[in-house]
């Protein structure tokens, strides 16, 4: 399969993988993907002001929004969090939406297209993106969107995996090209799902050439937040 696909075989193929989404993805990654989210929406969180209305896109399974809500519960006046998911992929929804049910938390999901956003002008201060932004048809449109719907001053955060090098990027590329793919098959039954996602992380954009797309649609002070020895970059910019 082609690294970039079009959004019609992407919605297809996480529709397809959500019943094994979550075990595969805690599972693979060691769960340090808790540990990425947590800091991601962390940065979210700083510097915001009380009672924030916050998106994430590509929500998925609902996991940023379960670590916003957890970690609103620790802040002063942030306990009036107002939280939208979006995502394409119905199945997706469906296991997030039932997360949430399950401990109670007041959220909106909602079935929809990232690069044609349900939303009017400058509706949220933060805009959150967690492993979802390589998968977009165009970036370009997605990033015009974000812009249009989050506030001036409002906060994007991305987190995206990245290219680690030296001798930690061949043991990381080892395992992320050849076991990975191999388990993600054997577990979830889908035959490309698991080879997608390091083909797709290969031809991704690089830290400074996300960083200068994000700033091109009117967003500053882009930084950039780079963990586990680059396997993960957290990208952070404010709405001019
Ligand atoms: C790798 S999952 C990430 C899910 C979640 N954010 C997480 O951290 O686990 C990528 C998600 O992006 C969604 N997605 C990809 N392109 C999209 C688009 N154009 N509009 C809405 N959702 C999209 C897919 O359906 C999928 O649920």
């Amino acid at each position: 399969m082609s690294p970039v696909i079009e959004r019609k075989k992407v919605k297809e193929m996480f529709s397809n993988i959500a019943p094994t989404y979550d075990l595969l993805n805690h599972s693979l990654s060691f769960g340090l993907d808790f540990y990425w989210r947590k800091r991601a929406v962390r940065l979210l969180f700083e510097n915001s002001i009380s009672s924030p209305v916050f998106l994430d896109i590509a929500t998925g399974t609902g996991d940023v929004v379960l670590e916003i809500f957890r970690q609103s519960k620790f802040k002063i006046n942030k306990s009036n969090v107002r939280v939208y998911g979006l995502d394409f992929a119905f199945p997706m929804l469906g296991i997030g939406k039932s997360k949430i049910v399950k401990r109670l938390i007041d959220c909106d999901f909602i079935q929809g297209d990232a690069l044609s956003l349900p939303f009017q002008n400058a509706s949220f201060d933060g805009i959150i993106i967690s492993f979802g932004f390589r998968n977009f048809e165009s970036r370009g449109e997605g990033l015009a969107e974000i812009s249009r719907v989050i506030r001036p001053g409002g906060k994007i955060v991305i987190l995206e995996f990245g290219n680690p090098v030296g001798i930690w990027g061949v043991g990381f590329n080892f395992y992320f090209k050849c076991i990975l793919p191999m388990l993600g098959r054997i577990f979830s039954g889908h035959r490309e799902a698991y080879s997608y996602l390091p083909a797709t992380v290969s031809e991704f954009l690089s830290p400074d050439e996300t960083k200068n797309l994000i700033n091109q649609y009117n967003f500053e002070d882009v930084n950039v937040h780079s963990m586990t020895g680059g396997v993960v970059n957290i990208f952070v910019g404010t709405r001019t």
